[in-house]
């Protein structure tokens, strides 16, 4: 078992370094070179990435893994090549793509991303599970961050690869993102080994809002306190550092990070019209319902002044009401 995962290893090394090559010095790497250009990507972030271009074709890589003396089934088993059935002759699972290798935490390349130039689906295809590469234990990222992630004692946790390559060509460099599935919970308890502190940095859309809510409860329970990051509605943490750069965005967007309940309260907020004196209650009422589950008193305190001065509400009144949520929640 050791020798076939060693071999695995061994195949991926090779393919990244070939995929790299192809990317920055080949012609058939010409249009993807392009793609990331206008992506903004510069050359020395595609070198410390070791993005890659895999070939439209449906033997480049099976071909050169054969000459190399690789088993072909067992490639097929790490996620290389693909297989129409187990009779069948493998070929190249990547064709015509962008390649961004997938590290293990030794800084192993155990996987890639692959993302198609145009628009046809899917939009990234992703390694399959294999014995080298468990989609819910892995972080991308995280061998290369892991040093400014505990030296800053705070991670930035957003949903896109590009987003992290972004944000790290920005001088972001304490950014991860989980592969492509909603966070784990061992992926949580991965993040809580290095840091505390996460920055959740997702998508500003319903599945980014989403997500961050089930990622945060995660972070939560292993212990990590959350901020939440926001950008403008339809904006990804990449959209956003193309339109606006990378200072504002460590500026308005990191450094403005809410705390996990402010931002709470505001997305409760955003569900309610305001201006209706009956809109208004049913939101004060589940803004209560979310302070109550706040450990801390002082915390509690503060959220609650912040509504009955806004509200025009007494605090007694709000404490009260708080109190008796609290007791219904038990
Ligand atoms: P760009 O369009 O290249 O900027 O991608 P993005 O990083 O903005 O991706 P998006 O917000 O659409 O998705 C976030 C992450 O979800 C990606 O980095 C992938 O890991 C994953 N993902 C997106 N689309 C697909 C898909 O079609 N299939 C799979 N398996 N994963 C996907
Ligand atoms: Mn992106
Ligand atoms: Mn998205
Ligand atoms: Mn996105
Ligand atoms: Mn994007």
């Amino acid at each position: 078992a050791r020798k076939r995962k060693e071999s695995m290893l061994a195949a991926h090394d090779l393919v990244a370094k070939l995929y790299h090559h192809l990317l920055l010095n080949t012609d058939h790497g010409a249009q993807a070179r392009n793609y990331l250009l206008n992506r903004q990507m510069q050359l020395a972030t595609i070198e410390e990435f070791g993005l890659g271009y895999s070939p439209d074709s449906w033997d480049f890589i099976t071909q050169r893994l054969a000459k190399r003396g690789f088993s072909l089934s067992l490639m097929e088993e790490a996620g290389l090549l693909s297989q129409k059935d187990r009779s069948s002759r493998p070929f190249d699972r990547f064709r015509g793509r962008v390649m961004f290798p997938i590290h293990n935490s030794q800084g192993q390349v155990v996987a890639f991303g692959a993302r198609t130039l145009g628009d046809d689906q899917p939009k990234y295809l992703n390694s399959p599970e294999t014995p080298l590469f468990n989609k819910s234990h892995l972080l991308f990222n995280l061998h290369r961050a892991r040093t400014q992630i505990r030296k800053q004692q705070e991670a930035v946790l957003f949903e896109g690869y590009v987003d992290v390559i972004s944000a790290w060509q920005a001088g972001v460099h304490n950014g991860i993102a989980s592969l492509g599935t909603s966070l784990t919970e061992q992926q949580a308890r991965i993040i809580r080994r290095n840091t505390e502190t996460v920055i959740l940095c997702y998508d500003s859309d319903q599945a980014g809002i989403e997500a961050a809510f089930k990622g945060a409860d995660l972070l939560v329970a292993a212990g990590c306190t959350v901020k939440v990051a926001q950008m403008p509605q339809g904006m990804d943490p990449d959209d956003y550092i193309q339109q606006y750069g990378g200072e504002r965005f460590k500026q308005e967007i990191l450094l403005n990070a809410a705390s996990l309940t402010a931002y709470r309260l505001q997305v409760i907020r955003s569900r309610h019209t305001l201006t209706d004196e009956t809109e208004r209650m049913k939101f004060v009422h589940e803004a209560l319902e979310e302070i109550s589950r706040l450990p801390s008193a002082v915390e509690r305190d503060h959220y609650l002044r912040q509504i009955s001065e806004e509200f025009h509400l007494s605090l007694d009144a709000m404490k009260q009401e708080q109190k008796k949520i609290f007791k219904q929640q038990k």
